[in-house]
């Protein structure tokens, strides 16, 4: 199985976790775009600040962000998802998404390095504190648990469109519509999970609607038993929302 809506209670609050997910001025660089908003920005506090703005970062702690602007987000993920443990837990204000595999976007891979000079492009990136590209053991082994426990990339949406997100067969291709499956988030669930390790998937925004996407992404180590009984309880529940790899031509 690749996509199901989750069996959770809704996001609290949505409207006004949009308004709070705001920035002024923007610089934008082959790092992304980067809210210089603030003056004195600390490294961490800048890279909170990204147009993905970061409420938990790399097993160590919720973000400044996080506990200032996002609690009833803290509230529902402690209360409702069956992690062990967080790597990441990131707000991203999405546009047009083409095919790809999530894992490499959190670049939990042993080539983070190369990705990041690659990303950087021979820009000097204003995050010099390349520490923070270095992997404990616990991020090295996250591959491995998220290929064993699928699906287990744990999404929700605050704002925009529940019929845009697509699965595909192929990858970094441009695809003709009979190629992209659409998947469907009911109104009465915010939460899904996509297999994130295999499966190739993109987003193809609705003007209007998706100006203003934001999309919660959520990486770390499930407890399988627990993670299981909710995927489980979730396809009986989302059943006609299902989509598996076979679906998928
Ligand atoms: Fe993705």
């Amino acid at each position: 199985m690749i996509f199901v809506p989750l069996d959770l209670p809704p996001i609290p609050n949505k409207s006004e976790l949009v308004k709070r997910f705001v920035g002024t001025t923007y610089i934008t660089g082959h790092c992304g775009r980067i809210e210089v908003e603030k003056e004195n920005m600390t490294i961490t506090d800048r890279f909170s600040h990204w147009t993905e703005t970061n409420l938990y970062w790399r097993d160590r702690h919720w973000t400044d962000i996080a506990k200032k602007d996002f609690p009833e987000i803290i509230d529902w993920v402690q209360t409702n998802l069956p992690f062990e443990k967080y790597f990441l837990i990131r707000l991203g204000r999405l546009y047009k998404a083409d095919p790809h595999i999530d894992n490499n976007l959190f670049w939990i891979s042993q080539q983070a390095d190369d990705l990041y000079n690659k990303l950087n492009n021979g820009e000097v990136c204003p995050f010099p504190n390349t520490d923070m590209f270095k992997y404990t053991d616990f991020e090295n082994s996250i591959y491995e648990h998220q290929l064993a426990n699928e699906p287990v990339g744990y999404r929700f949406i605050l704002s925009g469109s529940r019929d845009t997100l697509y699965m595909s067969k192929d990858q970094r291709v441009k695809l003709s519509d009979d190629k992209k499956h659409y998947c469907m988030i009911p109104e009465d669930t915010d939460s899904y999970v996509i297999d994130n390790c295999t499966q190739p998937h993109g987003v193809d925004p609705k003007p209007g609607i998706d100006d203003d996407r934001i999309v919660g992404f959520i990486v770390g180590l499930v407890k399988p038993k627990e993670h299981k009984e909710l995927v489980q309880r979730s396809v009986e529940k989302y059943k006609k929302y299902v989509m598996t790899k076979e679906m998928v031509t």
